[in-house]
């Protein structure tokens, strides 16, 4: 949703604003901009489309400026045009703003400012925020920046540079990510930790309500009344290698090849004590889970594994769904938010709302220092590194192994559990190596309208997430279903035009799967199954058979949903389509 990037220090602004915004750019994609102080005026340039565009625009200008901001958008008020890119200035374009996030209330603001004889030239909700500034700015940037603030509802973070104080950028959060990159004798304020990796690993994460008053020399934090705040200085795990493609064609296929390094380091994080919950688990009367898309996927799964292995009661729930429904909390709940960003809004606002009911949180995310995880009462970690493709493969993974930890961990049979999911980094290995026979069948299907996914117990979320997957990057339309419900409706859809992906593992519903599978046979459908190697009756009912290294039935899901990845990434990218940036998609969804 939108990302942002600032810059003042001892280098020209330019490569450096640009570098950052192509790590931000899965955060949004459809225009970007960049305003730079040259002298003592602002600089702007945006462009409409990908950043490529804006690159071409600024190729061979002498810019000169050490001090910068740049925005890639996803556009939420306004359509993606060059005059709704930001940034956006006031009207004598002596104050430039980027922002991610939504004004609430900015038809109100705007029509004060229209009344007050201002002109505004974009369609944004962000453009406010530049002409309000401008009006209360009395000769101090962060002054005027903090009276504007009083005026704005909504989730946003933005940053603002001025033609009237070279060298300073003000960053303000308030339910958008924003973090400040800490170097020497220069600083950085960005959306995401990717953007500023090649240069600091030092970072301070804003909390909301908190504004940076950034310049080469330092960085000084306030809350919105102006009182000086202290914060302590984190150090990145990750490195710039891991925010790179390293020879692979796109981000998605680095990080599908990935998942055995982040499904292991997730487990080693628990085997070593490191991810432990100060509490038990067991001494609450239910768990119940927010979480949205794919993560929400791994909470259904995790819910299984937990009542099977912990036998207490697990609620999931859609975080866009829970903040507005009535589910009765007590004391005894405790409510946990999977989100690989840890910036979800719809995740973020249920938790919040959870803890003003004085019920405990935790928070499961990829990303130390988000907003989830410090705002949560308790926090467990997934260790897949940064993930850039838009759709999400080695952090659920990786989500899958912490859920199968926690409830090993809380479980009887502890030992036993550790013991058997320690082999799963080599199955995906193993299963992996089946690629070459996806590709084929992958093209082979390339041209369907539309694919059903069918799935049961552990297996129904993995045919729910197969489909999301093929949905959002090859736009086919897709439907994830659970194989018994079939004949209650869906069947109907069935024809010999219907590619079916079947999940049929031999676990404790092979046989009803088999049952589900003839079927789809019975009305022509074509059966790509995905099961375990050598299983010759599974492949015999099928038109495609993908085979998987056999595990046992618990730790099946993350074998299965391998080739599911795998066909959406082939087909996808047969289809000539932008795997790693799915139009109409952004990787960090910080909006309701
Ligand atoms: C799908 C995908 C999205 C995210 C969802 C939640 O591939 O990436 O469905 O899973 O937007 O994101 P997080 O986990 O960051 O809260």
């Amino acid at each position: 949703m939108c990302g942002i990037i600032g810059y003042t220090g001892k280098d020209i602004a330019v490569p450096i604003l640009l570098g950052g915004l192509e790590r931000l750019e899965y955060r949004g994609y459809d225009s970007a901009g960049v305003a730079l102080l040259e002298g003592d005026k602002l600089f702007i340039k945006k462009r409409a489309g990908k950043i490529r565009e804006l690159v071409r625009s600024l190729w061979g200008k002498p810019l000169k400026g050490k001090t910068g901001i740049g925005h890639v958008r996803w556009a939420t008020h306004g359509e993606p045009t060059e005059d709704n890119a930001h940034p956006h200035t006031d009207s004598k374009g002596e104050f430039a703003v980027v922002h991610n996030g939504i004004i609430e209330n900015y038809l109100e603001i705007r029509k004060e400012l229209e009344e007050e004889g201002i002109k505004l030239s974009s369609d944004t909700d962000t453009e406010v925020i530049a002409h309000l500034i401008s009006k209360f700015y009395k000769g101090d940037l962060l002054e005027a920046v903090l009276e504007a603030v009083k005026r704005l509802s909504g989730a946003f973070a933005f940053a603002v540079i001025s033609s009237k104080e070279p060298g300073r950028i003000v960053g303000v959060k308030e339910g958008s990510p924003l973090i400040v990159g800490i170097g020497e004798g220069e600083n950085f304020l960005a959306s995401d930790i990717p953007a500023i990796l090649p240069y600091t690993k030092k970072i301070i994460p804003l909390n909301d309500g908190e504004v940076a008053d950034v310049s080469p020399e330092g960085v000084n934090i306030y809350d919105f009344s102006g009182n000086p705040i202290t914060k302590e200085i984190m150090i990145v795990p990750w490195d710039l290698i891991s925010a790179e493609k390293g020879g692979f064609k796109h981000f998605m296929l680095k990080e599908i090849y990935e998942q055995p390094k982040a499904v292991g380091d997730t487990l080693k994080g628990f085997v070593s004590k490191e991810s432990v919950l100060p509490i038990d688990l067991r001494e609450f009367r239910r768990l119940i889970i927010v979480a949205c898309g794919t993560s929400y996927h791994a909470a259904l799964i995790g819910k299984v594994w937990i009542e099977r292995f912990v036998n207490i009661p697990v609620e999931v729930i859609y975080a866009s769904e829970f903040k507005y429904g009535h589910t009765p909390l007590s004391p005894d709940d405790i409510v946990m938010g999977i989100s690989q960003s840890g910036e979800t809004a719809d995740t973020k606002f249920s938790l919040q709302s959870v803890k003003e009911k004085g019920v405990k949180t935790i928070a499961l995310v990829n990303v130390v220092g988000s907003s989830i995880d410090r705002e949560s009462d308790f926090s467990i970690y997934t260790h897949a590194g940064p993930e850039i493709g838009v759709a999400a493969t080695k952090t659920f993974s990786a989500q899958l192994a912490a859920l199968y930890s926690l409830a090993a961990f809380y479980s009887m049979e502890r030992e036993a559990l550790f013991k058997k999911v320690s082999s799963v980094p080599m199955k995906i290995e193993k299963a992996l190596e089946g690629a070459e026979h996806i590709e084929v069948i992958s093209e082979k299907y390339m041209k369907a309208k539309d694919f059903l996914y069918l799935g049961r117990y552990l297996n129904y979320p993995v045919a729910l997430e197969g489909a999301l997957k093929l949905k959002e990057i090859s736009y086919i339309h897709a439907e994830g279903y659970p194989a018994g419900e079939m004949k209650h409706g869906p069947i109907a859809l069935i024809d010999e035009n219907m590619p079916v992906v079947c999940v049929a593992p031999k676990d404790r519903v092979y046989e009803k799967m088999l049952s589900n599978i003839e079927e789809v046979r019975a009305r022509k459908g074509k059966v790509i199954s995905i099961g375990f190697e050598g299983d010759g009756t599974l492949k015999e009912l099928s038109t495609e058979f993908i085979e998987v290294p056999s595990v046992e039935e618990e730790l099946t899901p993350f074998t299965t949903t391998l080739p599911t990845q795998l066909i959406a990434y082939f087909i996808a990218s047969k289809l000539g389509l932008d795997v790693d940036q799915p139009r109409n998609l952004a990787k960090t969804v910080t909006v309701e």
